[in-house]
């Protein structure tokens, strides 16, 4: 129990703690919350798709009953100036976020031009339809292709090729495959809607937010408005999904904030549905080029893997598209080249497994092929390139199972009895497939702090300001805690969703349990220190040669300090502090980002098996298995853990059969912007999804041995369905979401 590592072979198999508040409703979200004198904004947004706004009409608007104001560049009270930060990825984005109300230019379709603020929603919506604007339009590009032939891409140090070896030594090898995939927009779209309600006292604010990071919502309030800490309260004690789309403080929440000081009362704003599809952001469409070189034997003599994407015309978001391909197989020839067009739509943004799930659909499609190109099984081909130190950087893992994975996997779905030939599986007249993809995120660690306070009765708070988005925090927080200390999950409590508690990590990049389970690993051990210096000269521990003892003679288990070679010598905890005249026992740690990573590189792995079904005549695909293995390190939370993978597994499916966010060209407007028409996985979609994990130790990264699951859960995914269509069918899908019309 006080071993190094979090041991969690002992481990209940906890129920999410704030799973009962969630499903009964008593969860109160952002939109949710409650203030007297409530007002509603609605925005208003641009129906032209570049230009400037030459007159705002917002006298019929003004006239409807229950109006407040009406809001726009002409009257709106211009903030300091901020740069909606609170970017997890420092140096991802350049460029400045949408400063709302700003000023008359029109950037993207949906801009906010405008923000009603009425009595109740219902008035505010009717009021937001009668605000008329005039415009100055101008020629505008959304399409990616249009972009490519006309546009010249972003520039700047995260656009340099990168080559390891020789450039392109691909196509100097035995055998060589070259391969083009397409990936559409993809929108996170969370069951919780976008919210913000605001409450200004003066100078001072609070918002109820939803949001991935209660600081960095915090910080980019505080900039925006040029107010200190002291002045920025935020809240997200609920948080229904965000899958990234939460990471940034957006301009309707700067809205909302502007809208509460002018009309000087407390105000919710909540985005519709169809407004989640341009203001949050989303997932770029990427075009990628995979060339492959290997030996007959399967060696692989080279990587190239280009990827071109999208940006706005206000900011240039990146992201790790072609990362992947550096680091995933042994390979001495790497080249990856990377470019982004500036269009007229909102900036994209991290979308779950940012930049790594869109490379790996590539990668992973490319192994495959390359696999029956070359008569070798696709796992054992994997397994032939195979590394045991991070090719990139020469440095050894900090732990690397995916091996391990990989066998765990196989031998669930069965892989090795099926028949691998292309079309010769069949059942009740579909066609059957099986495939694989492999995936992998890098592993971090941040700064966080965490507070622990131990009551005499010998219940136990812990604290920091953390969001949680889904993925089961606090009850993460709760098992590490309550291994620690030896106090029973019941009797711990994880309290979160609050700025003013101490500073937490952005919910992003897989990066909580390893981030925030460390500064709670390390509050644990001061409270341990402390009970040791209260009870060091206490008579229960002494013997005739012990007459004071110190941390190291002491565990911690049962709610009691125990001496470690007489567990009969023991004190609870509500004796020691009470012997000590204290009602409480407080102690505050930090915990650093990881040091101790320099000359090691930390991933997280996951491999993805899928069984489908493939309709010969109607080209309709059904997933019959799901099967993830990953090495994630240490498992903190079992039901949690497999929670999020089955969440990437749905998402997964998503992005591999349906998802494909359409736009207009002729109009820079989305046209599936609602959930009829951009179709996600329901539940007859989704077969049993069977979890394993390896679940050993990273042994560097972090005292919990946890490397972090959220992304790996979705990473690969795409591919190992695609790979399952061409087995079934014996037809390459390069393009997704696969559809019928695709298939047949
Ligand atoms: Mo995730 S894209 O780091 O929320």
């Amino acid at each position: 129990m006080n071993s190094f590592f979090f041991d969690n072979s002992g481990l209940p198999d906890l129920d999410r703690v704030d799973g009962k508040a969630k499903v009964t409703g008593t969860a109160e979200y952002a939109a949710e919350k409650d203030l007297p004198g409530l007002v509603y904004g609605v925005l208003v947004g641009s129906n032209v798709t570049k230009g400037t706004i030459k007159a705002i009409d917002t006298k019929a608007a003004l006239a409807a009953p229950g109006v407040l104001a009406v809001i726009s560049h002409v009257n709106s009270i211009k903030v300091p100036g901020y740069d909606q930060g609170g970017n997890p990825a420092k140096g991802r984005t350049g460029g400045a976020g949408l400063q709302v109300f700003n000023d008359n230019i029109i950037r993207f379709n949906g801009q906010p031009i405008a923000l009603v603020v009425a009595d109740t929603f219902e008035r505010a919506t009717h009021a937001a339809s009668l605000v008329k604007a005039q415009y100055d339009k101008e020629a505008f590009l959304t399409d990616l292709e249009g972009a490519r032939a006309t546009r010249t891409p972003a520039e700047g140090p995260r656009f340099k090729d990168n080559i390891r070896g020789i450039p392109d030594a691909y196509k100097t090898a035995p055998v060589v495959l070259e391969t083009e995939y397409f990936q559409p927009l993809e929108v996170h779209n969370p069951m919780e809607l976008h919210a913000t309600t605001v409450q200004w006292e003066g100078e001072k604010v609070t918002v109820w937010e939803k949001t991935q990071g209660v600081k960095s919502t915090q910080r980019s309030i505080m900039q925006a408005f040029g107010l200190p800490e002291s002045s920025v309260q935020v809240y997200a004690h609920y948080v229904g999904g965000g899958f990234g789309s939460a990471l940034r403080t957006w301009p309707h929440a700067i809205a909302a904030l502007i809208g509460a000081k002018m009309v000087n009362r407390p105000l919710r704003l909540v985005l519709r549905r169809d407004q989640m599809f341009t203001l949050v952001g989303y997932r770029p469409e990427t075009r990628q080029r995979i060339g492959l070189g290997a030996t007959p034997d399967g060696k692989l003599v080279g990587i190239t893997h280009e990827a071109t994407s999208q940006t706005s015309n206000y900011e240039t978001f990146t992201e790790g598209t072609v990362n992947i391909s550096r680091s995933l197989y042994a390979c001495p020839n790497v080249t990856t080249r990377y470019k982004v067009y500036p269009l007229e739509l909102s900036t994209p943004t991290w979308m779950r497994g940012p930049g790594e799930a869109t490379g790996a659909f590539a990668l992973e499609s490319a192994l495959d092929e390359l696999a029956y190109r070359l008569n070798i099984d696709p796992l054992e081909l994997r397994l032939r390139n195979y590394t045991d130190t991070d090719p990139e950087r020469n440095l050894p893992f900090s732990s690397k199972f995916l091996k391990e994975a990989y066998q765990l996997g196989a031998d669930r779905i069965g892989w090795k009895d099926r028949n691998p030939a292309p079309r010769s599986m069949q059942q009740n007249g579909w066609l059957v497939g099986y495939g694989l993809g492999t995936g992998l995120f890098h592993a971090s660690r941040n700064v966080a702090k965490a507070a622990a306070r131990l009551y005499a009765d010998g219940t136990l708070l812990v604290q920091s300001a953390v969001a949680d988005s889904g993925p089961g925090t606090a009850t993460a927080m709760t098992q590490i805690a309550s291994d620690r200390m030896g106090i029973a999950p019941g009797k711990v409590t994880f309290q979160l969703g609050d700025s003013s508690l101490p500073p937490g990590p952005t919910q992003g990049g897989s990066t909580t349990t390893s981030t925030l389970g460390s500064a709670v690993f390390d509050v644990c051990r001061t409270l341990q220190q402390k009970l040791a210096d209260l009870v060091k000269e206490s008579p229960v521990f002494h013997t005739d040669k012990v007459h004071s003892v110190t941390l190291a003679d002491l565990r911690f288990e049962n709610g009691a300090i125990v001496l470690a070679s007489d567990p009969a010598r023991r004190i609870t905890y509500g004796d020691a502090l009470k012997a000590a005249g204290l009602a409480q026992l407080e102690a505050t740690e930090e915990s650093k980002g990881g040091d101790t990573m320099k000359n090691h590189s930390a991933f997280s792995y996951s491999v993805h098996f899928v069984k489908v079904r493939v309709h010969p005549r109607t080209g309709v695909v059904r997933t019959d298995r799901i099967v993830i293995a990953a090495d994630a390190g240490t498992i903190v939370s079992p039901r949690q853990a497999e929670s999020q993978m089955i969440g990437g597994a749905v998402g997964g499916l998503g992005m591999a059969l349906t998802e494909e966010g359409v736009v207009d060209h002729r109009y820079g407007r989305w046209v599936n912007n609602n959930f009829a028409d951009y179709h996600v996985p329901v539940h007859a979609d989704v077969p049993p999804v069977e979890v394993l994990f390896v679940n050993k130790p990273d042994p560097l990264l972090n005292p919990t041995g946890a490397k972090g699951l959220g992304e790996i859960a979705l990473i690969g995914f795409a591919a190992a369905m695609a790979n399952a269509v061409h087995h079934a069918t014996g037809k390459r899908i390069r393009s997704l979401p696969i559809t019928p019309d695709k298939v047949l």
